[in-house]
Formats: C-alpha cells, structure tokens, sequence
C-alpha cells in the first residue's frame, strides 16, 4: 500500500544558494572539513578552496560547513566578493556591541582603498595599514573566542571576483594567525579560475596553498538514490522507468537534479494528485520542463558572458555528436590553429568545455550542444552582427 502522507510543498530547490533536500557526494568533501575542525590550528583543512562550475553546488556546500562550526559553538562570518570585502570584513568582525555597522569607511572602497578611515574600533590612517587593521580584528574576535573553547569560521564565496588588494590583505592577516596558533578556518568558494587568477603573487601563493575541493558532478547511483528517498517522503513513488529516465536526464549535475525533481513532482501532483505513482509521462514532461528552465538560466547567460568568437568556437563544436578534433574546429572556424587555440584555452579556463585527450575538446556543461543546435540562428546572427 501506497504511503499516504502527502506534504504540499515541492521538496526540491532549484535556485541558487537553496539547500537541497538531500546533499548529495559531498560526503568526502564534509569529512575533510570536520576533521579539520577536529584537528586543530594547523591542520590542512582549515584552509579550503571550493572550486566547480556554475550550479555545482558550492554555495550550498558553504551553508553546510557554516551550519556544522555553528552547531560546535563557533562563530561564523560569511561574505561574498564585491567591493568593499575587507572593509566589510573587518565591520563584521566587531563584537556586537562595538556596533558591527558602524563604520565610516564607504563599502564602495576596497580594503588598501586610496583613503584612510575608521570602522567602528578599528582606526587606519592610509591604505597601507589595513591589513594590519584586518589582522588586528581577526585576533581580537578570535582571542574572545578561544576563551569559550570556541573559533572562527570565515566563508569566501564568488572569491574568483576578490579585488587583488582585498586577497592580499586576507592573506597577510590569516598568516598572522598561522603564525599565533589561532582558532580559526577560512574556506574560499568559486568558479575554478580563481586559484589562478593573479599570477605570481601573495595572493595567489596564499590562494594555492588552500587544500583544494574540485566539485564535480555526482554519480548517477547517488541521484537515483535519492530521488527515491526524497520523493519517497512525501508519499509519491518514483520507481523503476520513470525513475531510470530521471536520473539519467541529470547528468549528475546538481542544479539540473534539482530542476528535474522539481518539474516531475508539480507534473505529478497537478495531474493526479491522488496518485502517488509517478508515470513515464509525468517524468517526460517535467524533463522537458526542466531543459527549458536550464537553458533560461544557465546556458543563455554563460552564452552571453562569452564574446561573440567564443560562440563561434562553441557553435562549431556543438556540429559534432561527441567530442570535437581542435584541428577540425580550427578548420570549421578558417582560422590556424593557434587562433583557435586561444578561444579554446579561454573556454578550458572557464569551464564551458573540457579536454578530451588526443587533440579533442567536449562539452562540459550538460545539453549545451542540443542548446547550442537550438539557437544557432540566434547566435550567427548575433556574430555577423558584431564583426
Ligand atoms: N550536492 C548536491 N546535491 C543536490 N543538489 C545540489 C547539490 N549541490 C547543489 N545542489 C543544488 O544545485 C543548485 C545550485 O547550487 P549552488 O547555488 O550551491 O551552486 P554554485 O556552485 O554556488 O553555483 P554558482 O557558481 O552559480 O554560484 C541549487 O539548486 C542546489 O540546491
Ligand atoms: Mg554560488
């Protein structure tokens, strides 16, 4: 018999930063995280860079570390990258009382900004004093901290958009608390080119040292997993086909399994809501639902975050059923082959495509060939125009 204790909500979360019914193969990447908690000052997990690309998962794998210092007692500061981070930093690191808000600095202005100011205690008369201004607040909120037996958490998401003199000074102030034995883990999050986005200097050198965490899709046996279990808990049953044909459609890649679950319960629950056996039909047309939605809000703005000769290359690619010969795409393209070796080093770097081994580059962001074949006529037309 069939369970009958049917929740209204729709269990999935397809929007970024929105934890997801189920975490799925981050296991390895929680472990590293706690046993650096356990281990102490020192150990290499105190200091983590999440890489991966669009809709991976990376932001949701923060509020899971954040909810996990929280749980032991810590203290948890989370900032993203914009103007204004050091700054911002060292406001929230205030005790409370010292008024976090109150500072005089404008957030527009970055950390080693053209002027002096003040934020709430911390006073700095020119640029160059504020990573000593960030460094003496770090030990300040982590020294209150040890003296409860607890530390401090810093979360750094989007760091690939860090400003070079805001990294610097984070670095310089983590490596003060190195060097003091301090209570503390910070862990940066971002798309991958961040780990090499300023070459040869401290920011970088501090940046590689971080214990890299790659993300990547996850095994199809997980999602299968889970999508039965989710569905499952609020009484509907996905099984065998219908569940097969779900699964398969993800690729592994986290927000697609999200908008997947997403469409094929609402199809479900708005054809039949008494019956919980979800059909094949119900699953085609929330797939179908699903690549729309996708193709919305991930391949048409990463499409528009590229120039238009990128395109190109990519629309030469998406010819092809499978991986694509460089050489063949150079030729497709009437360029020479380094031409087209820069525009396919820039998609590498961004991780629009992967390489493939043997001279051979593919996709690496699912149905972005089939989105790419759909909208061709668009995106020529779009190239002519801007020749
Ligand atoms: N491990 C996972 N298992 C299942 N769903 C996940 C997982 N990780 C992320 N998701 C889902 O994928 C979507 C994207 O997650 P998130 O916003 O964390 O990605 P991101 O890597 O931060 O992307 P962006 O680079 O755009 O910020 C969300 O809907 C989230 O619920
Ligand atoms: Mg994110």
């Amino acid at each position: 018999m069939a369970k009958t204790n049917k929740t209204k909500q729709n269990p999935f979360k397809p929007g970024a930063g929105y934890t997801p019914p189920l975490l799925i193969g981050r296991d390895n990447d929680i472990d590293d995280f706690v046993e650096g908690l356990d281990n102490g000052p020192g150990a290499p997990s105190r200091l983590m860079r999440v890489t991966g690309a669009r809709g991976i998962g990376k932001t949701v794998l923060l509020s899971k570390f954040a909810e996990i210092a929280s749980a032991r007692g810590w203290e948890v500061i989370r900032e993203s990258a914009s103007e204004g981070l050091g700054a911002r930093l060292v406001a929230q690191l205030q005790p409370p009382s010292q008024g976090k808000h109150d500072f005089t600095l404008s957030p527009s202005i970055n950390v080693a900004g053209l002027f002096g100011g003040s934020i709430g205690t911390y006073h700095y008369e020119s640029a160059q004093q504020m990573p000593l201004t960030l460094t003496s607040a770090l030990r300040d909120r982590i020294s209150r901290l040890e003296k409860h037996d607890a530390g401090l958490l810093i979360e750094i998401d989007e760091a690939q958009a860090v400003d070079k003199n805001d990294m610097i000074a984070i670095a310089n102030a983590a490596q003060a608390m190195n060097v003091e034995n301090r209570d503390y883990a910070l862990v940066f999050a971002g798309l991958p080119s961040m780990s090499s986005k300023w070459l040869n200097n401290d920011a970088t050198t501090f940046m590689r040292r971080a214990e890299p965490h790659a993300l990547r899709d996850v095994p199809l046996e997980a999602v299968s997993a889970a999508f039965a279990d989710t569905f499952g808990e609020t009484g509907m049953i996905l099984a065998e086909d219908p569940l097969k044909a779900a699964t398969e459609a993800t690729f592994g890649y986290p927000f697609m399994i999200q908008l997947v679950g997403y469409y094929i319960w609402s199809q479900a629950r708005r054809n039949h809501p008494d019956d919980p056996v979800i059909s094949v039909e119900d699953t085609q047309t929330g797939i179908r639902k699903a690549l729309t939605r996708l193709g919305e809000t991930v391949h048409g703005p990463e499409l528009d975050g590229l120039s238009s000769v990128d395109r190109t290359y990519l629309l030469a690619m998406a010819q092809d059923d499978g991986p694509s010969s460089t050489s063949v795409i150079a030729e497709r393209l009437g360029k020479g082959v380094n031409y087209a070796g820069n525009y396919r080093a820039r998609l590498l770097d961004a991780q629009v495509i992967e390489n493939k081994g043997y001279g051979k580059v593919d996709f690496a962001i699912p149905y972005l060939r089939e989105y790419l074949r759909e909208h061709a006529a668009f995106y020529r037309m779009s190239a002519e125009s801007n020749d």
